[in-house]
């Protein structure tokens, strides 16, 4: 077989320590850092969906724009097919690495036909200079995530929500990246359009042997999607296992009442359970809690939760959890 690559294991993404801080402003020269992601650790394989849920403001869109460097991480290291990111190949590399964004009403310009709007990263990247060329590669782009030759020249206004987020999808799959960030990419869809985008995902995902990190609240679709799925809290991953694991059997207790809110649709794995509510509110990002994080919410939590961070460990069978009682 023909070596392509150097890296020995099967991982297209390694995520190692992962931190994002923002400087926000607190007061009159006063500034504290909001740690939106704080030493975040995964691993993507080729050819699967990593699924990365978690409830609004708790850093999921940061990890994603931090991996693809939208963001400069404040730390860690993000591998992509066995080489590290640096600064140097950034560049090279992030056409391996595209984002499909929530939003197919403000994410494309509606000012550019469609046409323009998929070849714009060919041009960005110097591909097919050749203008037939690459009207060419545009149409074919067109055909592969279902639009029509016609819909080329016509303006991304002119579209409904699920037909923009095709021609989103277009135009991330233009430099023929091999990983694919979608961020709540179908969120803003009717739930019947939803399915269809789904589904083209997964279609996508088979002939062209995409990875994907799947950022979604709704945990119907991260379920759908996912071969594995990282729940996150405030900045940090509580718990990561494979799909079928984690409904069957969620283990920290922020999973637990994440997923007793959620009618899982499989027999197998359906169980009576009664909806789990936390007390209190998320804390501050700006103001985090000792210790666990999740503690001031948590039924279990003991005095050992504040005074130290609960390690992510793997209970056996990658099934990894943060949690001293659990
Ligand atoms: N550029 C920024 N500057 C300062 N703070 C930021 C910035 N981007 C995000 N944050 C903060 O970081 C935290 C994580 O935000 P993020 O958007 O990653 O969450 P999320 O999980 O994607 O939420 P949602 O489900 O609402 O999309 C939030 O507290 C947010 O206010
Ligand atoms: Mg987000």
């Amino acid at each position: 077989m023909e070596q392509t690559s150097m890296n020995s294991n099967n991982n297209i993404l390694e995520v190692s320590g992962l931190k994002q801080y923002f400087a926000v402003k607190t007061g009159f020269m006063k500034t504290r850092d909001l740690k939106a992601v704080d030493d975040v650790s995964f691993n993507i394989e080729k050819g699967e969906t990593l699924g990365l849920v978690g409830e609004s403001g708790c850093g999921k869109t940061t990890v994603g724009r931090s991996i693809i460097r939208l963001y400069d991480p404040t730390a860690g290291e993000v591998s992509f097919d066995g080489e590290p990111m640096t600064e140097k190949n950034v560049t090279q590399m992030r056409r391996n690495m595209q984002m499909v964004f929530q939003d197919p009403y403000s994410s494309l310009n509606p000012r550019m036909t469609v046409e323009e709007i998929v070849a714009e990263p060919l041009v960005i990247h110097n591909l097919y200079n050749n203008r037939k060329e690459r009207k060419e590669k545009v149409l074919e782009l067109l055909a592969l995530v279902g639009l029509n030759p016609e819909h080329a020249t016509r303006y991304a206004h002119e579209f409904s929500g699920g037909q923009r987020q095709r021609i989103g999808i277009a135009r991330a799959l233009a430099v023929d990246p091999a990983f694919i960030v979608c961020d709540e990419s179908v969120s803003a869809l009717d739930v019947s359009i939803q399915a269809q985008i789904l589904n083209t995902f997964k279609r996508l995902q088979r002939q062209l042997d995409l990875s994907y990190l799947f950022i979604a609240h709704d945990i119907l679709v991260i379920t759908y999607m996912s071969d594995r799925v990282a729940v996150m809290y405030l900045g940090k991953i509580v718990e990561l296992a494979e799909t079928k694991e984690i409904n069957k059997n969620p283990t920290h207790p922020y999973t637990e009442s994440l997923y007793s809110a959620v009618p899982i649709p499989d027999p197998i794995t359906a169980r009576e359970s009664e909806r789990i509510m936390l007390k209190g509110d998320v804390p501050s990002p700006l103001n985090l809690p000792s210790g666990c994080s999740f503690r001031t919410r948590c039924a279990y939590a003991t005095e050992h939760c504040a005074a130290q961070t609960p390690p992510l460990t793997d209970r056996g069978g990658g099934h990894f959890v943060a949690c001293w009682n659990r």
